[in-house]
């Protein structure tokens, strides 16, 4: 019973921060006043270590979920009794906010996927869930000390062992990433890399660099955000870029798969143990997004530079020239531009969440003038390795002599692609047979890859050109002829022989 409360409690914070706006401006406590000291050039403060309240727990691939050894700033002896190993890199990995005072799911999964990416690593998880399970405004506040806390910590061990900074990476999910940001601050040397995961938006989403993650706080910052909806300062994860790279994963608002009926579904199957997921699963997206990037790295998403996810969302910016695409997660190019980047990718709603990206550019040729808006489309793709189809897409305008640009995603890569379907649905019950159908007249497709970088062109199957009837049969374009390769004719012309058949004959 104890933890359907704690749903409710759950839901109740986060949609009384939401709905009613959580305080703007944080709640001062008598230990946010100390933090102002921090700031001057004094160094003391950092060899104190009387006032840590979190604590540094060292994980092992072993047990991933349990607390067994504590590294203890100050307490050099508790190096060696962890087995640190001062040769390689330390991860150290820092919760949000929580309700139950517990660790969450997602951080053993972390840890295992960090070992199992970097089996020598140092993890290190942050335990500061005394302070995390306050009423939110005040976790907030707290993050000054907690980053307070880790600073101390990772200059300690620098100091002790000459710890290289460059091997320093920090991963902060939600309130955490803050923490990070203060951290890296805080630090006499800049550490190598912060991860945000969703930072957080309540309470920070106005408020200064100091108190946020920014792009100062680590040689290279990189994140994620994957619940931003709503007003600023409202949506749980904070919306505007905090890092050298923000990655905004299917716009960043609402992550595929969170929906009500998908998270009552893992409910029902694995207990209400994951009551709370049906609030947190856009938001904890992120961390299962660099997980993905630590284990599937054979299924590397690549996110792209875009002004704006409405500019992305009709494919307009798939080029990875001069910089604009990326790796998205662990194996991210660290560049570093004055402004945060802003990248923008979508995704499963599944691990591996890869999926590839292209552009769709075409001409709607007609004599009569049509005008129609929200017409669901099916687009089939058929490559050198696989096909695609059916894949859903309504088309927001569709008008007479006009050139229409959108986004296509496949989650499979069918490889270089070969052939075209465009298929117009009815979009009403009522169907009239003695009625001309409406047609538009399409002479070519302009494709462009983003995973592949390629832009073909594709060009009407039979004839100048194609013809698209409402609720008619699709419209079919093949690969232009020439720079095909006689593999890729070949499986062309048993395409055109047989039509989607091949796959039976293929399997
Ligand atoms: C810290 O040092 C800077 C320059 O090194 C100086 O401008 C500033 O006043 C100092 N702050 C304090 C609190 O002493
Ligand atoms: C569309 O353009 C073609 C030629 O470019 C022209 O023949 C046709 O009349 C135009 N249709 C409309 C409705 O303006």
């Amino acid at each position: 019973m104890w933890k359907l409360g704690n749903f409710g409690l759950i839901t109740w914070i986060y949609f009384a921060c939401i709905s009613s706006g959580c305080s703007t401006t944080i709640e001062p406590t008598s230990e946010s006043t100390t933090f102002d000291n921090i700031m001057d050039n004094s160094t003391e403060w950092m060899m104190d270590f009387s006032d840590i309240e979190s604590k540094f727990s060292f994980r092992t691939s072993e047990e991933p979920e349990d607390d067994l050894c504590y590294i203890v700033p100050g307490q050099p002896q508790t190096i060696k009794e962890c087995n640190f190993n001062m040769e390689t890199q330390t991860f150290i990995v820092i919760h949000g906010w929580t309700v139950t005072g517990m660790f969450e799911s997602w951080v053993p999964k972390l840890v295992t996927a960090l070992y199992e990416r970097e089996p020598t690593a140092n993890v290190i998880v942050v335990d500061w869930l005394t302070r995390a399970q306050q009423h939110y405004p005040t976790s907030a506040a707290y993050t000054k000390l907690v980053g307070k806390d880790v600073a101390k910590f990772v200059n300690w061990l620098q100091a002790e062992i000459e710890y290289p900074w460059e091997k320093l990476h920090l991963l902060g999910y939600s309130l955490g990433a803050h923490v990070a940001g203060i951290a890296g601050l805080l630090t006499k040397h800049k550490v190598n890399r912060i991860t945000g995961l969703d930072p957080a938006g309540p309470s920070f989403e106005y408020a200064d660099t100091q108190s946020t993650l920014s792009p100062d706080d680590a040689l290279f910052v990189d994140v994620l955000h994957t619940n931003t909806r709503g007003s600023p300062d409202r949506s749980i994860g904070i919306q505007r870029p905090v890092g050298h790279i923000d990655v905004y994963p299917n716009g960043g608002t609402f992550q595929p798969g969170c929906n009500f009926q998908n998270t009552m579904l893992m409910v029902a199957t694995t207990g209400l143990r994951n009551m709370d997921q049906i609030v947190k699963c856009s938001h904890e997206r992120s961390v299962h997004l660099f997980i993905d990037s630590l284990v599937n790295m054979e299924q590397q998403s690549m996110a792209y530079h875009c002004s704006s996810k409405e500019s992305f969302n009709k494919g307009m910016c798939l080029s990875c020239r001069k910089n604009r695409c990326n790796k998205v997660g662990y194996a991210v190019n660290k560049i570093r531009t004055r402004r945060s980047t802003k990248m923008y990718m979508k995704t499963r709603d599944m691990m591996p969440y890869k999926v590839f990206h292209y552009q769709v550019k075409v001409h709607f040729f007609g004599k009569t003038k049509l005008s129609y808006t929200d017409q669901p489309m099916k687009i089939s793709l058929y490559g050198t390795d696989n096909e695609k189809e059916n894949i859903p897409y309504v088309m927001p305008a569709l008008n007479t002599n006009t050139t229409v640009s959108f986004l296509l995603t496949t989650d499979e890569d069918i490889g270089d692609l070969l052939m075209v379907k465009l298929l117009w649905e009815k979009d009403t019950l009522i169907s009239w047979p003695w009625w001309n159908p409406d047609t538009f007249h399409i002479r070519k497709l302009r494709i462009k890859s983003g995973e592949k970088q390629s832009k073909l062109i594709f060009s009407a199957k039979e004839g100048e050109f194609s013809y698209l009837a409402r609720g008619g049969d699709a419209a079919v374009f093949v690969k232009e002829k020439e720079a095909q390769s006689s593999r890729k004719n070949q499986r062309l012309h048993k395409l055109k022989m047989h039509g989607s058949s091949f796959k039976q004959s293929t399997e």
